[in-house]
């Protein structure tokens, strides 16, 4: 019970593809759900993945109890997801920002499938299975990405959006303050995983 420190990019751990958990009901895994929560918390992210704080097990937790984040200022309900898998359930891929508590400060837009299934096993062991759509089908995509070492950059098809969010904000507030209202629809959350 306790927050973690997050591990940032470069650390060889992110880049790692993470082992499968197989040690369901123990006290050992309910201790690093506890740290991820706590960590994602005081980190005020939106998720986290276990390689974050520098455990390599493909186990990630993501949503909040009660506070909209995100563009469609939806609810994610809290998760727990171990072992999981992630199923495209349409070609629809639309760009979005993001960004990352192992990338401190920045942002950028990545392409992400808009509709998936993902499953796997929540804290007890049990299966299920959600189909998604929009945030909550990115932050699955990039929570999981994490599991295979991938950063969100490695995903990104443009890198000319890839910058510092105090930069990305001046740089939006002068397009919005010049009239441009088409910019209002590019207004990236702050979201940080
Ligand atoms: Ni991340």
């Amino acid at each position: 019970m306790a927050q973690r420190q997050v591990i940032k990019m470069g650390n060889p751990i992110l880049a790692r593809i993470a082992a499968p958990v197989e040690w369901f009901g123990t006290a050992v895994l309910d201790e690093l759900i506890t740290d991820l929560w706590d960590t994602m918390a005081a980190e005020g992210g939106i998720g986290i993945a276990a390689p974050q704080i520098g455990e390599s097990v493909r186990l990630v937790v993501f949503g909040l109890a009660d506070e909209p984040r995100g563009p469609c200022a939806e609810t994610i309900a809290p998760t727990v997801l171990i072992n999981p898998v992630i199923t495209p359930l349409a070609d629809e891929v639309e760009l979005g920002w993001e960004g990352c508590l192992s990338v401190p400060g920045m942002r950028g837009q990545v392409p992400r499938f808009n509709q998936i299934r993902y499953s796997g096993f929540d804290a007890s062991g049990n299966t299920f299975s959600r189909d998604v759509s929009g945030y909550h089908a990115r932050v699955v995509q990039h929570e999981c990405d994490h599991l295979d070492g991938i950063l969100y950059p490695q995903r990104m098809s443009d890198l000319s959006s890839f910058g510092f969010n105090d930069e990305i904000e001046r740089a939006m507030m002068a397009r919005l303050g010049a009239g441009n209202a088409g910019a209002a629809s590019d207004d990236p959350d702050s979201e940080t995983r």
